[in-house]
């Protein structure tokens, strides 16, 4: 892609998406900061938009608004640290209502919106924990595999109709959603865009930002799991 990007970000008010808004920015794109509480988002350069995944009406607003896009980081994400055994219903819930049934109502929404611009992209923010599944994080792990086969069934739906689809997939990046992990364990986020950017505008169907996660990767076609 080497036309003039018009990006959505989702949950561009702090962590990786706010990252992913300013490193667009830098690249000369038009970006809307997708954000529940627009007047958080702080960023200059960037249009605020509200934007609450999990609500249907909200998305339908959104598009309004974005008429526009030709790229959509469908970024916005929760970690209850939920287990599914010990965990509330309510938390595990919405642990699903937000990273595939979320990312699900963004993306119905925008692709014809991509399409009808003459298409583009989607990169689907996922996590190592899509392919490694510790019982402490269940209800997150099971969500972000769910997103993992949603990203690879649109990917396949959507190449003959011009836009492209990627999936990141990383270990713990330094935000607020692991505060509580030691800061020597944690990559940066505005790294970690940097190098989702570059491989999502090279057409790469998975962009593997760390060696924790190269490393899940490569163990899959072994694991028991
Ligand atoms: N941090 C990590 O170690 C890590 C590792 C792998 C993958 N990830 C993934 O990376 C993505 C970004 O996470 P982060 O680390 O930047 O976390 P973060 O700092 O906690 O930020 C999460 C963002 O998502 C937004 N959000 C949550 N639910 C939303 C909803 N229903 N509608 C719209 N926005 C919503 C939040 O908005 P509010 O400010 O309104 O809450 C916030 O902007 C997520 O998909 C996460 O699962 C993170």
């Amino acid at each position: 892609m080497t036309e003039q990007i018009t990006a959505l970000v989702t949950g561009a008010n702090r962590g990786l998406g706010r990252q992913f808004a300013a490193e667009l920015v830098a690249r000369g794109a038009k970006v809307y900061a997708g954000a529940r509480k627009p007047e958080a988002v702080d960023l200059p350069g960037v249009i605020p938009v509200q934007l609450d995944i999990t609500d249907p009406e909200s998305v339908r607003r959104a598009a309004e608004v974005a008429g526009d896009v030709t790229v959509l980081v469908n970024n916005a994400g929760v970690s209850t640290r939920a287990g599914l055994l010990t965990g509330t219903i309510d938390d595990i819930r919405l642990e699903m209502d937000t990273h595939y049934f979320g990312t699900l109502n963004v993306s119905r929404e925008f692709v014809p919106i991509i399409e009808k611009n003459g298409g583009g992209a989607v990169l689907n923010v996922l996590s190592v924990l899509a392919w490694y599944h510790p019982p402490s994080s269940g209800a997150y792990s099971a969500a972000k595999a769910a997103a993992w086969a949603l990203t690879d069934a649109l990917r396949a739906e959507l190449a003959p109709r011009g836009i492209h689809v990627s999936a990141l997939h990383v270990g713990y990046m330094d935000t607020d959603m692991v505060s509580y992990i030691p800061a020597d364990q944690k990559i940066d986020p505005a790294v970690v865009a940097k190098v989702a950017l570059d491989g999502l505008l090279a057409g790469q169907p998975e962009i593997l930002a760390d060696d924790l996660t190269r490393q899940v990767k490569a163990g899959l076609s072994t694991a028991n799991s």
